[in-house]
């Protein structure tokens, strides 16, 4: 490991890694030939809520992690001036802040993973790009509200404690297999309450009995660089892919001198999951919902739907059934 690993991180960190070379079963057969991660949720693809969040964070600097297929998911970051120019030329305003909008947002660079051998070693294809700085890792397909800031949280957390911090979220105890399954332990030192804790351990996707808690490690991650010595040298785990959860487990046993210690922070915030489809349409709804432009219009025929879906008589006459 080298000396500049060891060096405690004194900024908050500034470059974020988002990768997004996974082959998304979950999503099949819509992500055959689309990467999930551009997959519409109302109007922009889940990607572009990804990376409005790290700017959000103030995280400018974005690493996509690639492979095979995946080239429109940085071709949307891009300025498309053909496409500007005929925008501007016909007064289509709000289109036009609309498509720039996505390529004003970070620089952007990428990596390539060449094969999907796991989240753990997506995260160490970025060694060259971040080096010896703490950096962040946002998942391509989950994103939180931007009301609920939780990144911000974490890189505050990061940087004042040092080591790495994962996001925890407490889910329903059935549905922790889903997940990587944290230790966890009171943090009194980190003086942010009950919502900072000290992750001890993790275990990822456990059968539902064996879990050691129901406090789910969620897609966001600032981890210390010592983690990539320690990608290095984790062996493939569950489902044969290289798992970060236990490169994690590495760091938490790991002295604060040797870059280790791993906090977690506990979400209470709106989180919207596009990687799998029942959560896909939990998100539009939700999103939908929300929007100034759509909100009361999509809200009012929800309403009359859900009602009229419970008496098929009346769907039957309303039209819904058409
Ligand atoms: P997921 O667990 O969602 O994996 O990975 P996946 O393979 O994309 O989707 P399913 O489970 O088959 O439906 C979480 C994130 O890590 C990335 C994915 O692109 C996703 O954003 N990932 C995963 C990689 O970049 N490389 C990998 O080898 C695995």
């Amino acid at each position: 490991m080298s000396s500049s690993v060891l060096e405690p991180p004194i900024h908050r960190a500034r470059k974020a890694v988002i990768p997004v070379a996974g082959l998304g079963t979950r999503l099949l057969p819509a992500s055959k030939a689309i990467p999930k991660e551009m997959i519409t949720v109302v109007d922009r693809p889940a990607i572009q809520y990804v990376v409005e969040e790290a700017a959000e964070a103030g995280l400018s600097d974005v690493l996509l992690v690639t492979n095979r297929g995946k080239g429109a998911i940085s071709d949307h970051f891009d300025s498309v001036p053909d496409l500007e120019s005929a925008l501007e030329a016909s007064g289509k305003d709000a289109l036009l802040a609309s498509v720039r909008a996505s390529s004003g947002l970070a620089h952007i660079h990428e990596v390539r993973q060449g094969e999907a051998k796991g989240l753990g070693h997506a995260v160490n294809q970025a060694r060259d790009h971040v080096g010896g700085e703490p950096f962040a890792v946002l998942l391509g397909d989950d994103f939180n509200d931007p009301r609920d800031p939780l990144l911000d949280t974490m890189l505050d957390v990061q940087a004042e404690r040092g080591g790495s911090v994962v996001a925890l979220l407490e889910v329903e105890p059935e549905t922790i297999s889903l997940y990587g399954a944290a230790v966890v332990e009171e943090a009194p030192e980190a003086g942010r309450g009950a919502d900072v804790v000290r992750v001890l351990s993790a275990v990822e996707k456990p059968p539902v009995q064996e879990a050691p808690s129901n406090l789910a490690i969620i897609g966001r991650y600032v981890l210390h660089p010592a983690v990539f010595d320690v990608l290095d040298r984790t062996e493939p785990g569950k489902g044969g892919e290289i798992q970060l959860t236990d490169a994690l487990m590495e760091l938490a046993t790991m002295s604060t001198q040797e870059g280790g210690g791993v906090h977690g922070v506990v979400f209470r915030g709106r989180r919207y999951d596009t990687g799998a489809k029942l959560d896909y349409l939990k998100a539009i709804v939700q999103l939908g919902a929300d929007r100034d432009d759509l909100g009361v219009e999509f809200m009012a025929w929800l309403r009359e739907f859900v009602q009229t879906y419970e008496e098929p008589s009346e769907r039957l006459r309303s039209g819904f059934a058409d």
